[in-house]
């Protein structure tokens, strides 16, 4: 298999990641989507394929978390295609070259959206899941985060072990409030941010989206790695038209020299 091209902006990413002093990524979908799990919009996309899920999972939800739960426990017998693809996952090349830029001490934070669990199966630390992870579950009232399989669904809605508060999974629903212990972390990291990078996202979720306009404002190399424009494009100093497994695992491979 011939070695990937190491075109003129893989290098020009290289040596910005190499000689910055705090860089960020914001990752969406299309990182995983070489994983086998399908992408929301676009060509194949889920919501491209069955529609998007209603803006009211959130008030549903806060109505009657019981009913909530138990048709949650109802449909788990009933795997989706996402369910599956997600389930039977494994990080590729792009999330272990981000876990090795991590361990490089050249990439500091990532702020995802995707709920797959597979930066930290990867062995990335500093993740900030803006959408939740599907793994566990989240106290509404103190924030407690715990794996799904230790919340006890004796009763229903489950409560909380340290504060008694509903337990809900911690995937953050369409109208649900991004829990804020994300959000500050994600907003900190735009702040100090010298290099951004957009890596696999469309770019048209928000608050999501507007961590990298907020460090390109401050200055920030913004690099974007997608293989189709997004909104972000224009204000991008480098723009990486290709796979993302690919690109980054180039881009590990220049700064180990
Ligand atoms: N490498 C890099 N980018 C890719 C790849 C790849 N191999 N394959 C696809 N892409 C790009 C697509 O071109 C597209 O721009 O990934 C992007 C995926 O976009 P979306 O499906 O919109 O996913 P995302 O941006 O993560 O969605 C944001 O929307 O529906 C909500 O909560 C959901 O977190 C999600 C949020
Ligand atoms: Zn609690």
């Amino acid at each position: 298999m011939d070695s990937p091209e190491i075109t003129p902006e893989i290098r020009a990413a290289a040596e910005a990641i190499g000689s910055c002093k705090h860089a960020v990524a914001l990752v969406g979908a299309g990182l995983s989507a070489e994983s086998g799990i399908p992408t929301y919009r676009g060509a194949g996309g889920i919501w491209t394929k069955f529609g998007e899920p209603t803006i009211d999972g959130w008030d549903l939800f806060r109505r009657d978390p019981e009913q909530w739960w138990r048709d949650v426990l109802d449909r788990k017998s009933r795997r989706s295609e996402f369910s599956t693809a997600i389930e039977s996952a494994a990080p590729h090349a792009g999330h272990l070259a981000l876990a090795e830029l991590e361990r490089m001490g050249r990439l500091k934070h990532i702020i995802t959206q995707n709920i797959d669990n597979l930066h930290q199966r990867a062995g990335s630390l500093a993740v900030t899941e803006i959408h939740g992870n599907r793994t566990k579950g989240r106290c509404l009232s103190c924030g407690l985060r715990v794996p799904l399989e230790e919340i006890s669904l004796d009763r229903l809605p489950p409560l909380c072990g340290k504060c008694g508060g509903i337990m809900k999974n911690d995937t953050v629903m369409f109208g649900e409030p991004i829990p804020f212990d994300a959000l500050r972390h994600c907003h900190a990291e735009a702040e100090v941010a010298d290099v951004f990078l957009v890596i696999g996202t469309s770019a048209v979720v928000y608050p999501a989206a507007d961590f990298p306009v907020i460090a390109a404002r401050r200055g920030a190399t913004l690099i974007e790695i997608n293989p189709e424009r997004t909104p972000l494009t224009g204000m991008a100093n480098i723009v990486i038209r290709g796979p993302a497994g690919e690109s980054l695992q180039c881009i590990v491979d220049l700064l180990s020299g």
